[in-house]
């Protein structure tokens, strides 16, 4: 198993389960927003075959700001990391994946057009729809392949980005989230899926 951060020198929780997990996890350098890294990890990352590649970045910005009053240097940057950077390893990246494998990217309950009956969080609303936008084009021209292509919802979870009134755990949902991966091994398609493996509307 490869696990990606921005800072691979840093003694975070990454580091700490690669040095608990006796050689099956390993850490690569990886920030999304920078072609050359991805080019770069891709290289170190031939003769490699990869069940699964799947791409989790995302941030946000302030929350209640209407989408036509955020700063542009804001709208790049939750752009870029949610969605141009997922798109980038997953072009980049798809061709280590086995023929049967799952390719797919973290999303949101949020990147429902159909499901913002809400409003609010403009920006990454928009940014996860575009995600969601940009996968589904991918899952095209997968399409005739045994290729399994994944998004998903995983829910409110207490994460830096989630915040601490989140209703869910980090080790909770993982677990969930991971069966989720599985259970779509083995079969080709699209699919946006939310923790319990339920249909999220587009
Ligand atoms: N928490 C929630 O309630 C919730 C709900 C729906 C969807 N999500 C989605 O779940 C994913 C993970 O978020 P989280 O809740 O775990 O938030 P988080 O704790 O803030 O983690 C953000 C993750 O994104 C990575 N990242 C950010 N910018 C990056 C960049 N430029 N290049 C590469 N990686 C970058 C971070 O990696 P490093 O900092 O290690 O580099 C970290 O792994 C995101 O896509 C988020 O939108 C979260």
């Amino acid at each position: 198993m490869i696990g990606t951060t921005r800072d691979p020198g840093a003694r975070g929780p990454l580091a700490e389960l690669a040095a608990r997990s006796a050689g099956h996890l390993t850490v690569e350098g990886l920030d999304v927003a920078d072609p050359a890294q991805v080019t770069a990890l891709r290289a170190r990352l031939t003769g490699r075959r990869l069940d699964m590649l799947f791409v989790s970045s995302g941030t946000t910005s302030e929350e209640d700001t209407p989408v036509g009053e955020v700063a542009t240097e804001d709208f790049v940057r939750v752009m870029v990391t949610n969605a141009l950077g997922p798109m980038r390893v997953i072009e980049t990246v798809a061709d280590l994946v086995a023929d049967d494998g799952l390719i797919g990217a973290m999303s949101s309950g949020q990147g429902s057009i159909a499901n913002n009956t809400a409003g609010g969080r403009e920006l990454y609303r928009g940014s996860k729809a575009a995600l969601n936008m940009f996968v589904r084009g991918f899952a095209v021209r997968q399409s005739g392949t045994r290729r399994s292509v994944l998004l998903l919802a995983p829910g409110w979870v207490r994460t830096a980005l989630g915040g601490p009134g989140a209703p869910y755990t980090v080790e909770e949902s993982v677990s969930l989230l991971m069966d989720v991966l599985e259970s779509r091994l083995g079969r080709p398609g699209l699919a946006y899926l939310d923790r319990e493996g339920r249909i999220v509307p587009w």
